[in-house]
């Protein structure tokens, strides 16, 4: 079936290259304000497990659509002029996690997250334009200028839609694992093979992963595609060795704990899958929990 026109042009939207010297230009602005701390941390997500952006627009979204509601409401211009407050102010939290995010991606996906946070913009100014009309009594001119703005950001949302579904924004690219390694334990490689306290590539079938083997003897393996990306942890770098060492992939920077799998620094929020490892017989066996 034939794509219809809107879409097809969201398609389109993904590939218009003329966009990269601006999106270049915003991506240093907007990770020289994030910075690099906590603080980046938080706005991805990661102490959630989860990306905070699509969170934290559920406030101003509810507020901005019941205050449009509510202008049909005889009586509630005041509660329609309370929710549009409420949505302003939410919305700067949801946008600063949304920029964190877009200064972490793809050029497809970049090309696409700039005009989704342009309409998002333009929808807040849309919205507190109406309330700045109400508050100077223009109710009618102040709903109009809301039913414009709950239009716009209902277009930045299905920009949003493709970005995430699409695009596979802020989705976990290490979801697949546990569907493709079969259930108990399976033999991956001499111990004697493999090298010490150096990042190794082997593979479970058509799951590529990654394997350490520390000093001491202990051997961690994880899936090797970052849950972030799919970026290759192997040509990432290891981050204080020692007894907690934790992988760097080389695309963003996100940290995950050879040990666990667990993410240690973002813009990742979803663990790598970490398998179980034993030697038996000079042979580094693995399993994955709850695979299959
Ligand atoms: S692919 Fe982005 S941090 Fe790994």
């Amino acid at each position: 079936m034939r794509t219809l026109l809107p879409f097809r042009a969201l398609n389109t939207l993904e590939n218009v290259e003329y966009l990269d010297g601006l999106i270049a230009l915003v991506q240093r602005a907007a990770r020289g304000v994030i910075g690099r701390g906590a603080a980046k941390d938080v706005l991805h997500g990661v102490p959630m497990g989860h990306p905070l952006h699509p969170l934290a627009v559920q406030l101003p979204i509810g507020a901005w659509t019941s205050a449009v509601v509510l202008d049909i409401v005889p009586g509630a211009q005041r509660s329609s002029e309370a929710l549009l407050a409420i949505g302003i102010v939410s919305a700067l939290p949801a946008m600063a996690a949304g920029w964190t995010d877009w200064a972490e991606l793809h050029p497809q996906q970049q090309r696409v997250g700039l005009v989704h946070a342009a309409a998002n913009v333009s929808g807040t100014l849309l919205f507190a334009m109406s309330w700045v009309l109400r508050r100077q009594g223009h109710q009618s001119r102040g709903a109009a200028v809301s039913a414009a703005a709950l239009a716009t950001i209902t277009l930045g949302g299905t920009l949003g839609g493709h970005l995430a579904y699409r695009l596979a924004a802020g989705a976990n690219h290490a979801e697949e694992v546990p569907h493709l390694v079969a259930p108990g334990w399976q033999g991956l490689a001499k111990l004697a093979d493999l090298p010490v306290e150096k990042l190794e590539k082997r593979a479970l079938g058509d799951v590529p992963l990654l394997v350490w083997r520390s000093a001491s003897g202990s051997v961690s393996v994880l899936s090797n595609k970052c849950s972030h990306l799919a970026g290759p942890l192997d040509e990432g770098v290891v981050m204080s060795p020692g007894p907690n060492p934790c992988v760097e992939c080389p695309w963003h920077h996100s940290r995950f704990s050879l040990a666990t799998g667990e993410v240690v620094q973002g813009p990742a929020t979803s663990p790598q899958a970490a398998f179980k490892t034993r030697v038996v017989g000079g042979v580094v066996e693995i399993c994955l929990p709850h695979a299959g």
